[in-house]
């Protein structure tokens, strides 16, 4: 191998990679780009939405040669968890940032609570995050990586009618401070709560967020207004590339919500 070989396979070799969970839309989608624009190659995880997930990884293929990677699966088969991650590894035989950020998002009005309702919430909210944290902590201990989990700041205080996805985002909370304290020193972990980002979308099963309600939210907000996916993805480029002494915390990235919810 000449130098120049030699130089551009080391080079490879030390790019780092980052996974992100439900990322062919919305903020995952930004996330992936901020990530990828700051030189980490990506694995772009989906469920339903591939043909997002395609193109998405086409453009920052485009940008950049070999940057980006789709893989699919629904965390509702607890079945696949291993094999996702193993899949994200092989991509470029290494692994440097899982970002948990998939997620299902609908009212649960007591009284109408179905355990279809709690599998969903649970599984993709708490229990998947769990497991591909525990199936990715040996390769991350390799590179000494990292876990951001998205949590909300409705972990802390309840949404009406919502307590099942409220609950499974507490529950990813304290899983994030519980693996924080475990895979140290190697690993860190942290969260994300957002604030109001992007409205939730009505895909016609649940119902649609009430514009009454949209407006209280962000009365109740210190900024007044809605964050930008790029707030959040600016926060978890921070975590993952600058932040080598935090571990264990969850920032809210929020205009103040958390002030007056
Ligand atoms: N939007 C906000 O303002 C806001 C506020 C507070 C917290 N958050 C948190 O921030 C994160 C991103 O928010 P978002 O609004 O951009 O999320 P989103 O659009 O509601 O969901 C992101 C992706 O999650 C995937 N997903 C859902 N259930 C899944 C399952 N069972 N298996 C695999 N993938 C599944 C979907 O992928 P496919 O489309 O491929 O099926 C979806 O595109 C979430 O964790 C959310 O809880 C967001």
């Amino acid at each position: 191998m000449d130098n120049s070989n030699a130089n551009t396979a080391a080079m490879a070799a030390a790019t780092k990679t980052a996974l992100v969970t439900g990322s062919a839309k919305r903020i995952g989608a930004v996330i992936v780009k901020t990530l990828h624009q700051a030189g980490y190659r990506v694995i772009i995880h989906c469920r339903l939405s591939r043909q997002a997930a395609d193109a998405l990884a086409e453009e920052l293929n485009l940008a950049r040669a070999d940057s980006a990677k789709v893989i699919q699966g629904d965390l509702n088969n607890e079945t696949i968890y291993n094999n996702l991650i193993e899949q994200a590894y092989q991509c470029w035989n290494r692994l440097d940032v899982l970002v948990n950020n998939a997620s299902s998002f609908f009212p649960t009005p007591l009284g109408h609570i179905t355990l279809d309702d709690w599998n969903n919430l649970v599984n993709s909210n708490m229990k998947a995050p769990l497991f591909l944290s525990q199936a990715a902590a040996p390769y991350l201990k390799q590179v000494n990586g990292c876990i951001i989990n998205m949590v909300d700041v409705h972990a802390q205080k309840p949404m009406k009618q919502h307590t099942v996805y409220c609950a499974a985002k507490a529950g990813l909370a304290m899983i994030t401070q519980s693996l924080a304290k475990e895979l140290g020193p190697k690993i860190r972990v942290n969260g994300v709560a957002p604030g109001a980002i992007l409205w939730p979308v009505d895909d016609g099963s649940k119902g649609e967020m009430a514009e009454h309600t949209k407006k209280l939210i962000l009365e109740r907000t210190a900024l007044k207004r809605p964050g930008q996916p790029t707030d959040i993805a600016k926060t978890i480029l921070f975590l993952a590339r600058d932040a080598d002494y935090i571990t264990g915390q969850i920032i809210a990235v929020d205009g103040g919500r958390n002030l007056n919810i």
